[in-house]
């Protein structure tokens, strides 16, 4: 036991003796060459570790203690393809972190602690396809959180606290096919947020507090196959905001908002419905949050009364209208043969 235990002392581990590639292999790394993986999951690293091979296309940091990314963290691992850096504690991304990461395809920061994208963030990463920033604090985005995102293609930005989009936040990203906004704290969709998203697929804006669609907002996204409505705090639309979508097919998603069942609503529900490239997926679950006789009734159950005290008032109007006339007439007539009369009397 004793010379096994000396065996094991004297036996020279490979990393810390010999100048191979694999003495760049950070203890708590695991180091695959044959596949060019760095795993160091769950490694308890504070800061990014700097041995990693350069040879190196996935590197995953997840699960770490991380709190700051420094600028040009990866700049000897210029080869990286996936950047994992999910659950640390990421607050700072300093200004060209991924700057020389020309390769650089998925990026995933998602559960850290961001709270802002200054527009040296994206410095270099045009070759990114898809970012992950998901359950971060992100509260607003302007025209240089992006900036540089030219190839992206899904951005998946759910379970932030956004409630500010400023106009040309996602202008340089024409390739964009899949926008997350999720749970998110949007109120007012503005015209011009969405423009430039020609190749936007899918939009999906779920579980935010939206009560205002600006008419011309979803008229960008020639490419919107679904756009996604649901739990938000919408009570009325106007027909022209979903008319302007000139798609092949959109589908649209609008269960779960507090919709004012009235005449108004009920005609432009029917009039969306007849719109050949539009689908209302979810029309048979929307349901009432005004007024209050009608709360929590589905709209559906209710659509052939909301226009009936309309048709009520229509049918008096016509009636009075009517009989103002026909009495009129009758008066018009009366008179009429009163003046003949009175003129047969003088003349005879
Ligand atoms: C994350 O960082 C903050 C300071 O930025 C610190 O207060 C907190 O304890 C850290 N949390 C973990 C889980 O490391
Ligand atoms: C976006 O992020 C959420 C939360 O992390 C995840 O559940 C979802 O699958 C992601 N969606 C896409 C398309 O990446
Ligand atoms: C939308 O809700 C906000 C409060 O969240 C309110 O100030 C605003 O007037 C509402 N807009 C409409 C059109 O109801
Ligand atoms: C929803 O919108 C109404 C007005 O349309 C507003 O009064 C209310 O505060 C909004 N609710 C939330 C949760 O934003
Ligand atoms: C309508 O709601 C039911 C029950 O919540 C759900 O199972 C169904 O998938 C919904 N239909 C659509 C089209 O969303």
């Amino acid at each position: 036991m004793r010379q096994f235990l000396l065996l094991l002392l004297f036996v020279p581990a490979p990393e810390s003796s010999s100048k191979s590639q694999s003495s760049w292999c950070e203890f708590g790394c695991d180091c695959r060459g044959d596949v060019k993986f760095t795993l160091c999951s769950r490694a308890l690293f504070t800061r990014v570790p700097s041995r990693v091979p350069v040879t190196t296309e996935l590197l995953d940091l997840s699960h770490n203690h991380i709190t700051v990314i420094p600028g040009r963290s990866f700049g000897s691992i210029r080869k990286l393809r996936v950047l994992l850096l999910q659950n640390n504690n990421i607050s700072v991304v300093e200004d060209g972190s991924f700057v020389q990461l020309e390769f650089l395809q998925r990026l995933d920061l998602s559960w850290n602690r961001i709270s802002s994208l200054s527009e040296g963030f994206s410095l270099g990463l045009a070759a990114l396809r898809e970012l992950q920033l998901t359950h971060n604090r992100l509260s607003s985005l302007d025209s240089r959180s992006f900036l540089h995102l030219d190839g992206l293609q899904r951005l998946n930005l759910t379970g932030n606290a956004i409630h500010t989009i400023q106009m040309r936040s996602f202008a340089s990203m024409s390739a964009l096919r899949q926008l997350h906004l999720e749970d998110n704290r949007l109120t007012a969709l503005r015209d011009g947020t969405f423009s430039m998203l020609r190749s936007l697929e899918v939009l999906n804006l779920e579980g935010n507090q939206v009560n205002e669609t600006d008419v011309g907002v979803f008229k960008p996204l020639t490419s919107l196959a679904l756009l996604n409505l649901a739990r938000n705090n919408l009570s009325s639309v106007c027909f022209k905001t979903f008319l302007s979508i000139h798609t092949y097919s959109t589908h649209i998603l609008l269960e779960g908002n507090p919709w004012h069942c009235d005449c108004d609503l009920q005609r432009t529900f029917r009039k969306l419905r007849s719109i050949q490239r539009l689908f209302l997926d979810d029309y048979y679950n929307l349901s009432c949050g005004a007024p209050p006789v009608l709360e929590n009734y589905r709209l559906m159950d209710v659509d052939t009364e909301l226009c009936l005290a309309e048709t009520v008032t229509v049918l008096i109007i016509t009636i009075t209208v009517v009989i103002t006339v026909l009495a009129a007439m009758v008066m018009g007539e009366r008179t009429r043969k009163k003046k003949k009369s009175r003129h047969n009397i003088i003349l005879t």
